[in-house]
């Protein structure tokens, strides 16, 4: 019974590692439960539209903290059920990406302290966090955006992601793995963050 969480700028390799890791726990016995956010329920449909139209910040941040309550009973649920859980992205992505957005608009601790407040009620740590942490020019060349001004912009905003991210992962504790490399040598590194976490008893 575990809960794990993938965290990481886009591109940086976070749904295929969360696949291969599913297989790879499946494989040696555990019953494993892979998930995302935003979720495949209408909720995340909701979140994903909000994204397309351009919505404030503040509606943004609502969306997602909107499907992940209702996400956070479901991992509960398989958590209770027996399940390793593992999500591609979970809260620490709204901190990260909404909190740059608001960049300008609201001091980061002040964002911060928001999403804490709203956070609180539903709140559900993860067992361990792995931030994936890829060079964000690198992560943009695995998404497709033609538009190079597009892609400036785009390269700007994640830098400021992954400036959020590294404050959360000394705060909080992630395990930081380099993911400007082959996928292969990233997903060896998170096995073995998590093989001494997950199998202690066995060796
Ligand atoms: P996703 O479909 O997971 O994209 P990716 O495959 O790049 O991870 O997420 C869609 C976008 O939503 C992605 O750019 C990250 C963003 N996002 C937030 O801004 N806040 C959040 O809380 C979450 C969960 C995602």
């Amino acid at each position: 019974m575990m809960f794990i969480v993938l965290e990481g700028i886009d591109g940086s390799g976070k749904s295929t590692i969360a696949k291969m890791l599913a297989d790879y726990l499946g494989e040696r016995g555990k019953k494993v439960y892979l998930t995302e956010e935003p979720t495949k329920t209408w909720l995340g449909e909701a979140v994903r539209r909000g994204i397309e139209e351009e919505k404030n910040p503040y509606t943004q941040a609502l969306l997602f903290f909107a499907d992940r309550a209702e996400h956070v009973m479901e991992i509960k649920r398989k958590i209770e059920e027996g399940y390793v859980v593992i999500s591609d992205r979970y809260v620490y992505s709204t901190y990260a990406y909404q909190g740059a957005q608001l960049y300008g608009i609201l001091r980061l601790e002040d964002a911060i302290e928001w999403f804490n407040k709203v956070y609180e009620p539903m709140r559900l740590d993860p067992d361990v966090v792995i931030l994936l942490k890829i060079d964000p020019a690198r992560g943009l060349g695995f998404v497709n955006t033609r538009d190079f001004r597009e892609k400036f912009e785009r390269e700007e905003f994640l830098n400021r992601v992954q400036e959020i991210y590294d404050l959360l992962a000394q705060s909080h504790g992630f395990y930081v793995v380099d993911s400007n490399r082959q996928i292969e040598k990233v997903f060896e590194d998170v096995v073995g963050i998590l093989n001494p976490l997950m199998f202690k008893n066995k060796i």
